[in-house]
């Protein structure tokens, strides 16, 4: 017999497919079970970071960009900058559909990155371009390790966030190593 709380109301005994909820939250019951979303949502933390890391770096090298190509690069990175600091937020709100917290400081994405952070020096400008070929080429990398488990999950908003992003990091990826071609 269920068991009755203070106001007379049937306590409901969680199953399976409505994991317990952490404290005070509400419970979730969307079809992804807690184990997957755990999982992806671990994934989308490291493309998130990635995604953080890439753009302060971006913008970091629109700020020290120098020699015959500044107006150029200055421009390009821009535009790149901007496209990353607005792809931040749809991942770490498809996090929080999932159920868990976004991560959101410098340790977190340090810890969970594999963007490495921008140079204390800045790089010529060339280099710079190198290292956003590297740095859009790894996102793209992480983006693609998270798709087996929204596939397996029918998480399919996870991944269409991922075709999304995969797109944009090929494209801009093939754009800038362009640059470096003689
Ligand atoms: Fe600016």
């Amino acid at each position: 017999m269920a068991k009755k709380n203070e106001g007379g109301k049937k306590l409901v005994r969680a199953t399976p497919a409505a994991p317990v909820a952490a404290p005070g939250a509400v419970a979730i019951n969307i079809g992804i079970s807690a184990t997957d979303r755990a999982a992806i949502a671990g994934g989308l933390s490291h493309l998130l970071a990635d995604t953080y890391t890439l753009y302060l770096t971006t913008h970091n090298f629109h700020w020290n960009v120098t020699g015959p190509m500044f107006n150029t690069l200055h421009t390009m990175f821009m535009a790149q900058y901007t496209e990353l600091w607005n792809a931040v937020d749809p991942i770490a709100e498809r996090i929080r559909s999932l159920g868990h917290a976004a991560p959101g400081s410098y340790a977190q994405f340090g810890a969970l990155a594999s963007v490495p952070d921008a140079p204390a020096v800045p790089p010529k400008a060339l280099a710079m371009v190198k290292i956003l070929v590297e740095g859009h080429e790894a996102v793209a990398r992480t983006a693609r390790t998270i798709f087996p488990l929204a596939d397996q999950a029918s998480d399919e908003p996870t991944a269409d966030l991922l075709t999304q992003r995969l797109t944009v990091h090929e494209q801009t990826a093939w754009m800038l190593r362009s640059l470096l071609e003689t």
